[in-house]
């Protein structure tokens, strides 16, 4: 059976975190979606995992010394660069990341990076003030620069313990990014357009204040990955978010209000699908102050506030440009499938995605729980609950069901 990576070669570069465990999950993955996989280690990468797992796993032997003979012999440093079709680094820790920018080369793996002429993908996963540090930054900004790709960080509970960015990216958001990278208009979706709204909107109260929500972008950016790793060319609509752009996507268009929400999804375009899953603040206030508002005497200030676009509604009706299918997400705290179906008709899209969100349920979480709604062939509405799953998985689902639609 011809899988989305056959006849691909890649190349995984495992470096020393505790996130390399799950560097074996993704060479199971890989394997599994038709790759062959040849795995380089560094020391600091088997004090995590051993290369008899990775050799294991992947089938093949496991490079990790620069200056053994054997190995260089079986295949060099030069030749490990040059055969696969993509490097990924997973985990991509901050001393891999430094060297990457400064062009060390003092062991095998880093020697492998420099001296390639290949793709890289980088899956960074460390501390979060090593993440946030000046220092790491500026070595992501380079090579960002230099046309490297990243997957994640995430967003989360660390293996040290503290929360904050640094987790490296789930094994399926990696194996989306590769199969964006390597072969983008293989999927179903090949030759598609889709756009997708995603994150919060954050609508001016004055200067420095503003009326937002605790949408973190997690679900839109993954589904669009998902529509892109199925080969749907994908314009992505996002509100302030920490999330870096998704792979394979190639245009994100930053947004910070509903109404510029709303000019970019009309400004590009037209498209063949349509996925809102940003969390638009329904309201603005009226008047944005020029100034910051001071404390003035005792009284608290009040707000007229008034309405915001219906992004969802206006594609759903944007006749003779509207997308073949309009999806819509219906947040809900209580009476989700009542209130979600009263949304389906309102809005006017074809499908509507109902979820229950809240406390410690579907914003910033890293899993969610949904219901299809949409009509069946006699018109009947038909509601199908999909079980809870990671959001990327949840996205991967999705984008199948659409690329079945459009068949
Ligand atoms: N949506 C939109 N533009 C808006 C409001 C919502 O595009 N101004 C979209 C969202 O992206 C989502 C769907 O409409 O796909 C439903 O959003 P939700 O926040 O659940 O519902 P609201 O329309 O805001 O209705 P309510 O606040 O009554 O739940």
């Amino acid at each position: 059976m011809k899988t989305p990576l056959s006849n691909k070669t890649i190349l995984l570069i495992v470096t020393g975190g505790i996130a390399a465990y799950k560097s074996l999950d993704l060479v199971r993955k890989l394997k599994d979606a038709g790759a062959s996989v040849s795995c380089v280690l560094t020391q600091g990468g088997a004090q995590f995992v051993t290369p008899l797992a990775l050799a294991t796993l992947s089938g093949e032997p496991v490079s990790t010394d620069l200056f053994s003979p054997e190995q260089e012999q079986r295949l060099g440093h030069i030749r490990l660069s040059r055969q696969a079709d993509l490097i990924v680094v997973a985990p991509a820790t901050a001393n891999t990341l430094a060297k990457m920018a400064h062009g060390l080369a003092d062991n095998l793996a880093s020697a492998v990076l420099l001296a390639s002429n290949k793709p890289i993908l980088i899956a960074p996963a460390m501390n979060s003030q090593m993440w946030a540090s000046p220092a790491t930054q500026a070595n992501i900004a380079t090579l960002q620069t230099r046309g490297i790709h990243q997957v994640g960080p995430a967003s989360g509970m660390l293996a040290c313990g503290e929360i904050g960015e640094g987790r490296m990216a789930e094994p399926d958001e990696i194996l989306q990014a590769i199969t964006a990278l390597l072969a983008p208009a293989a999927g179903p979706l090949a030759g598609r357009k889709a756009l997708v709204t995603s994150g919060p909107t954050y609508e001016p109260i004055d200067p420095v204040r503003f009326i937002g929500n605790r949408s973190s972008g997690k679900q839109g950016h993954a589904i669009a990955a998902a529509l892109a790793a199925l080969g749907a060319e994908v314009t992505l609509v996002t509100g302030p978010t920490a999330l870096p752009a998704p792979a394979g996507v190639p245009q994100t268009i930053a947004i910070q209000t509903a109404r510029e929400m709303l000019d970019a999804c009309l400004c590009h375009g037209p498209y063949d699908i349509a996925v809102c899953a940003a969390a638009v603040a329904d309201w603005r206030p009226a008047t944005e102050s020029e100034c910051k508002i001071k404390k003035e005497g005792e009284a608290a200030p009040t707000f007229s506030l008034t309405e915001n676009p219906d992004i969802l509604a206006t594609l759903s009706q944007a006749v003779p440009n509207r997308p073949r299918l309009v999806i819509g997400f219906a947040a809900e705290t209580d009476n989700v499938l009542d209130h979600a179906k009263a949304k389906f008709a309102r809005k006017g899209c074809d499908w509507i995605l109902a979820n229950k969100v809240g406390a410690g349920q579907g914003f910033g979480q890293d899993s969610n729980e949904v219901t299809l709604i949409r009509r069946n062939a006699d018109g009947s509405l038909a509601a199908t609950p999909w079980p809870a799953a990671s959001k990327q998985a949840l996205a991967q689902k999705l984008a199948k069901a659409v690329a079945e639609a459009l068949e």
